[in-house]
């Protein structure tokens, strides 16, 4: 045993182990021996990170709810940037995608076709019809949280509506999936069956991720899966849902230019709401969204 049981408890918590998580861990052991992907301490999060994740979601969805109130036809994509980048250093936060890999912007911006990872641009003008994610990542304290939003810019056609709307209630159905001890797949399988009802796709090469003390932690959070697949939800484990759904085909492709946007394959819209959330003993703790 690497714990005593008297000692006290690698979460932080100052509670004896056998008060706090020895059962959690035996639990994990049990499943690790049935079969199952299960995660390891270093991405199970303490109350105490928790907490400062929460701290750095207000920064976050301030952006998004300032987005929000002030997207429409006209502005370009580099204002929304800009927007971004003032208020997260205001309230004292660092844009995380600023720099990330190569990232050459504050936030995300994907039009219409594009899947994810648009770049904000004084080139890209809004227009009357348009659908945009806006996908903001925000650092405060070493904490990273992460959430996206949909934004309809004017008279937008009952199509793209009903597919930003279904693409939201996608979303609430993966989170209707998120009970302690059962499956990642449990989870992405409620997403792809929902989407599927309503005749999207679901792109399968980009999904979400842990997050929480890194921008993209363990696991890798698919929504093309089986039930009773992929990592257990163990209390304390912090991911989000990103499903990127697609009017038409599952496809792809990778703007050959610079080598970040994604657009779909056939040029069909495509939608994409975010959440961060951990997971709790009775279900789960929206951080972001
Ligand atoms: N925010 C995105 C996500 O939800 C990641 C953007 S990475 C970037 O995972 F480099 F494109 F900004
Ligand atoms: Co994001
Ligand atoms: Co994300």
């Amino acid at each position: 045993m690497v714990f005593g049981r008297n000692s006290q408890c690698w979460c932080g918590s100052g509670l004896k182990y056998k008060n706090c998580h020895e059962a959690f861990d035996e639990k994990i052991a049990e499943f690790k021996r049935l079969g199952y992907k299960v995660p390891g301490h270093e991405i199970i999060k303490t109350p105490e990170q928790i907490a400062g994740t929460k701290k750095s979601a207000v920064i976050n969805m301030a952006c998004l709810d300032y987005v929000g109130k002030h997207i429409k036809a006209g502005i370009t994509t580099q204002d929304i940037d800009d927007w971004v980048s003032k208020i997260t250093k205001d309230m004292g936060g660092t844009p995380a995608t600023l720099g990330y890999e190569g990232f050459p912007k504050s936030v995300c911006t994907s039009i219409n076709s594009q899947v994810c990872h648009g770049i904000p641009s004084e080139e890209d003008v809004l227009e009357d019809g348009d659908i945009i994610n806006v996908d903001c990542t925000t650092i405060l304290d070493g904490y990273y949280a992460d959430s996206s939003r949909m934004f309809m810019i004017g008279d937008v056609a009952p199509e793209a509506k009903k597919l930003v709307e279904d693409v939201h209630e996608a979303v609430r159905v993966g989170l209707a999936a998120v009970k302690p001890w059962k499956t990642l797949g449990d989870m992405g399988h409620a997403v792809n069956e929902f989407c599927k009802s309503k005749g999207y796709s679901v792109v399968r090469e980009i999904g979400g991720h842990g997050v929480g003390l890194d921008f993209h932690e363990d696991p890798w959070v698919s929504y093309v899966t089986e039930p009773n697949t992929e990592m257990v939800m163990a209390p304390g484990l912090m991911f989000t849902i990103e499903p990127m759904v697609n009017m038409g085909k599952p496809d792809i492709f990778i703007d050959a230019e610079n080598d970040w946007t994604v657009y779909t394959d056939d040029d069909s819209l495509s939608a994409q709401w975010e959440v961060q959330l951990v997971v709790t003993d009775d279900g789960y703790d929206l951080i972001s969204w």
